[in-house]
C-alpha cells in the first residue's frame, strides 16, 4: 500500500494505492501529521457480507468496470472498431511535489495512459483536479470524469443549482438514497438551468456552522455530474464534461479542472474559498471597479445619439464611471431578429461611427464598453448569407430568439471574428466587453468550447486593456472556465431588486462580490411587472458590482438623490468590499436574506438584511452574525434605512444610535433590526474597536 496526503490548515485528502488506480481514501478536517494512513485506510474499508464480491472494488480516481466497480464508471467509450473501451491500469508513478500529486498509470495492452493532477493550495483551501487520457489508437469517448472524489458518509443531504432566465441560482436540497443523481446541461453551455456546483453538508450543518464539502467543474461547454450511492453505501461524485461532448474519435481528452474545497465552519467556509480563489487565482480584472451604466433597458434598439448623449451625462451626474452601449449599435439591428454577425457599425444611427458617443463618454470621465454576442448569427444577416456553411448543427434547426450559433471550431469563423472585434477595438478606446451568448447550443461539443476559448485567449493577449464580461442571457454562463478568461457576470437579466436579492446571495456560494454584476434596474421591473423602492433597489446592487441600467431621465429628484448616496458610500466601500469574504447568514426568519461581508482583516464588516416578504411573526427577530472574534467589541451603526419606517414604533437601540457588543453576543444572541416594509434593505455598518486586551 502506498499513501500519499495533501494538507492545509483545515483539510487533509489521502490518496492509496496498491498497483493500480489511486483512490482517495480520506478528504476531511485536517489529520495529525503522525496518522499512520494504511491503518487509516485499513479502517475506512467496508466489510463484506452475503451477495457481495469478495472484494470491495476501489473508489479510484477513474473507477473501473474491470475492477467490478458498481457504479458510474470513470470513463465510457469504445474503441475505432466500436469494441467497448474498458481499460484496467497500473499505477506507474506518483510524483508529489508541495502540495500537488502527479498520478501516472498506463494500460499497455489497450495503449491508454491516464494521468490525473491533484493540487490544493493551501492559502485559498482550493483543490483543483484535473484528469487526462491519451491513447496509441483514436478512441471514441462518451464520459471522461474529472479526478472521482468520495462524498461524505455522514450527510442525508446534498445541495445541487437549478435555475432559469430570470431566476438564476435556485438550490435545491435534494435526499441522498441509494443509486445516483444525474445533473447534466446538454445544450452546450453551462446554463442557467445547470451550474456545474454542488454542495454537500454533513448532518447537522448550516451556512455558519458544521462541515461540508463543495465543488465546481470550470467548464462552459455543459456538463454531466453524478452524485451516487453504491449499494455498499459509499458514495462518490464525479464531474465532467456533458455526454457526447466528444463528438470525434480522438487520442487526447483532458477534463475541465474541478474545484473542491472542505470547510468545517459550516458552508460559508466553502463559499469564502471559493470566493476568495476566484478572486485572487482565477481572475485577473484590475480594481478598483468602476460603477457601471448600462443603457439596455434605457433604450434597447432604440440608439438615438443626442438621447444616448443626455442619457451618458446624467449617468455620470449619478456616479458612473463606465458607460455600455448594449446591444443595437451594428448591422440594422432595428430589434432582435437580424444581424447578429454583422459587427459593423450602423451608419443609419450612427453617421460618424461611434467616435462621437464615445468622445462624449470619455469627455464625462467615464471609460466605454460595448455589447457584442460573437459566437451567434441571425438568418437574416449578411454574415449569413455570405456563409450560411459557418453555422452549427442542422441547416432547419430551431432557432433560439431568433438566432443560430456559429461553427467555433472553423478557422475562418475564428479569423472572421477576431478580424470584426480587432477592428472595433483598434478603431476606438474600448476598454470593455460585454460578451453575450443568447441561445442554447444544438450540441455539446468540446471543440466548440475550445474554439471559444481560443478566441477569448487571443483577444485577451493582444488587447490586455480590455475587459470582458460574460453574460448568456443573464448568468447562463456563470462558471469558472469563462472567468478564467473574463472578469465580470452578468448575473441575471432581473434587475427586479428583490429577485436579485436571492440570486446574488445563493450566487455566492460561487461567486465573489467583484465579479458578480448587479445593477439599479427601472422602477417598474421590466422582467417581473414591480415597482420596487429607490432605496431597497440601490442597496442590492451595492452588494455586489454596482451599476445603474435605468433610463436615468425617469428618476424624480429624490430617486437621483437617494441613489446618489448610497453609490457614493458604494465608491468609498468597494476598495475593501470587493476583497471582502461574503457570509451567507442563518436568518432565523425565511422573509429576511441576510449576508455580511467582512473584510480580510476582520476590521470591519457591514450586514445587507432584506426583507423579501412580511414575516409570519409581527415584530423581526434578532440576526445571528457570524465569522467575528467572540472577544473583541464592535461598534454596529444603522445605515439604512435612514429616515424613520411607517412600521417601526419601538425605541430599539440600533434606531437610536451605535451599538457595541462582542462579537459572542453579536453571533450568539444577535441585533434586533426595526420593523419594516417587503422590499426594504437594512444595512448595518460596523467596525472592530481597538481596544486593550
Ligand atoms: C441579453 C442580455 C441583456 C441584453 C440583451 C441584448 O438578454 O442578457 O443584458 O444585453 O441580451 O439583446
Amino acid at each position: 500500500m502506498q499513501t500519499w496526503r495533501l494538507d492545509d490548515a483545515r483539510q487533509t485528502l489521502v490518496l492509496c494505492a496498491q498497483g493500480g488506480l489511486p483512490q482517495v481514501t480520506y478528504w476531511g478536517a485536517a489529520l495529525p501529521q503522525g496518522e499512520d494512513l494504511s491503518v487509516l485506510h485499513a479502517a475506512n474499508a467496508r466489510d463484506l457480507s452475503g451477495g457481495m464480491l469478495d472484494v470491495v472494488p476501489p473508489l479510484s480516481l477513474c473507477p473501473e468496470t474491470t475492477q467490478s466497480f458498481p457504479g458510474q464508471p470513470g470513463l465510457r467509450g469504445c474503441c475505432a472498431d466500436g469494441t467497448p473501451l474498458r481499460p484496467q491500469f497500473k499505477l506507474r508513478e506518483v510524483v508529489q511535489d508541495g502540495q500537488e500529486l502527479r498520478v501516472a498509470c498506463t494500460d499497455e495492452a489497450r495503449g491508454l495512459t491516464y494521468t490525473a493532477t491533484l493540487a490544493l493550495d493551501t492559502q485559498t483551501h482550493v483543490l483543483r483536479l484535473q484528469a487526462r487520457l491519451d491513447s496509441a489508437a483514436p478512441i471514441q469517448l462518451d464520459w471522461f470524469a474529472a479526478p472521482v472524489l468520495p462524498a461524505p458518509d455522514h450527510a442525508a443531504e446534498m445541495i445541487d443549482v437549478s435555475g432559469r432566465w430570470c431566476g438564476e441560482f435556485q438550490l435545491n436540497d435534494l435526499p441522498w438514497t441509494p443509486g445516483s443523481h444525474l445533473r447534466e446541461s446538454l445544450v452546450g453551455r453551462s446554463d442557467h438551468a445547470h451550474f456545474p456546483g454542488l454542495i454537500l453538508p454533513c448532518t447537522g450543518t448550516s451556512n455558519t456552522q458544521g462541515a461540508a464539502y463543495a465543488l465546481h467543474y470550470g467548464w462552459a461547454g455543459g456538463h454531466r455530474m453524478v452524485a451516487e450511492e453504491l449499494p455498499d453505501g459509499r458514495r462518490q461524485v464525479q464531474f465532467g464534461h456533458a455526454s457526447g461532448s466528444y463528438a470525434a474519435p480522438a487520442t487526447q481528452f483532458e477534463t475541465a479542472p474541478l474545484y473542491a474545497t472542505f470547510s468545517d465552519i459550516g458552508i460559508n467556509g466553502c463559499a469564502t474559498a471559493f470566493q476568495r480563489h476566484l478572486r485572487d487565482r482565477i481572475v485577473t480584472t484590475p480594481t478598483p471597479r468602476p460603477v457601471h451604466y448600462n443603457c439596455w433597458e434605457a433604450v434597447y434598439f432604440n440608439h438615438d445619439l443626442p438621447r444616448l448623449k443626455d442619457i451618458a451625462t446624467r449617468a455620470a451626474e449619478l456616479g458612473a464611471e463606465r458607460f455600455v452601449l448594449d446591444d443595437g449599435w451594428f448591422g440594422l439591428r432595428d430589434d432582435d431578429t437580424t444581424s447578429l454577425g454583422d459587427w459593423q457599425v450602423d451608419s443609419r444611427k450612427y453617421p460618424q461611427g461611434l467616435g462621437p458617443l464615445i468622445d462624449h463618454v470619455a469627455g464625462l470621465g467615464m471609460s466605454f464598453g460595448l455589447w457584442l454576442e460573437p459566437e451567434m448569427i441571425n438568418r437574416d444577416s449578411a454574415l449569413f448569407r455570405a456563409h450560411p456553411d459557418w453555422v452549427l448543427g442542422e441547416a432547419d434547426q430551431a432557432t433560439g430568439r431568433g438566432q443560430l450559433v456559429l461553427d467555433m471550431a472553423r478557422g475562418d469563423v475564428q479569423s472572421y471574428l477576431y478580424d470584426s472585434i480587432a477592428a472595433l477595438l483598434r478603431a476606438h478606446p474600448i476598454t470593455y466587453i460585454k460578451w453575450d451568448h443568447n441561445r442554447v447550443l444544438p450540441v455539446a461539443d468540446v471543440a466548440q468550447t475550445h474554439g471559444l476559448y481560443a478566441l477569448l485567449d487571443r483577444l485577451r493577449a493582444d488587447f490586455p486593456q480590455v475587459e470582458i464580461e460574460s453574460c448568456a442571457s443573464g448568468g447562463g454562463r456563470a462558471d469558472w472556465g469563462m472567468l478564467e478568461r473574463t472578469g465580470r457576470i452578468w448575473l441575471s437579466d432581473s434587475n427586479d431588486a428583490l429577485e436579485r436579492l436571492a440570486i446574488q446571495h445563493n450566487a455566492a456560494l460561487f461567486l465573489p462580490a467583484c465579479v458578480t454584476g448587479s445593477h439599479v434596474g427601472p422602477r417598474l421591473c421590466h422582467t417581473s411587472g414591480r415597482m420596487l423602492d429607490i432605496g431597497f433597489r440601490a442597496w442590492v446592487a451595492a452588494q455586489r458590482h454596482m451599476g445603474f441600467e435605468m433610463d436615468p431621465r425617469e428618476l424624480t429628484a429624490h430617486e437621483a438623490q437617494v441613489l446618489r448616496d448610497v453609490t457614493t458610500w458604494w465608491k468609498a466601500n468597494r476598495d475593501w468590499m470587493m476583497m471582502a469574504d461574503i457570509l451567507r447568514l442563518d436568518s432565523s426568519d425565511a422573509a429576511v436574506i441576510a449576508e455580511q461581508q467582512i473584510a480580510q482583516d476582520g476590521s470591519r464588516f457591514v450586514v445587507f438584511a432584506g426583507r423579501a416578504a412580511t414575516s409570519a411573526q409581527i415584530a423581526p427577530r434578532p440576526l445571528r452574525l457570524t465569522g467575528l472574534d467572540p472577544a473583541a467589541r464592535y461598534t454596529v451603526t444603522l445605515r439604512a434605512p435612514d429616515s424613520p419606517q411607517a412600521q417601526s414604533r419601538g425605541q430599539i437601540a440600533l434606531k437610536t444610535g451605535p451599538v457595541t457588543l462582542s462579537g459572542a453576543a453579536l453571533m450568539g444572541q444577535g441585533i434586533t433590526l426595526p420593523c419594516s416594509d417587503p422590499g426594504t434593505m437594512a444595512v448595518l455598518e460596523a467596525v472592530r474597536r481597538e481596544e486593550a486586551p
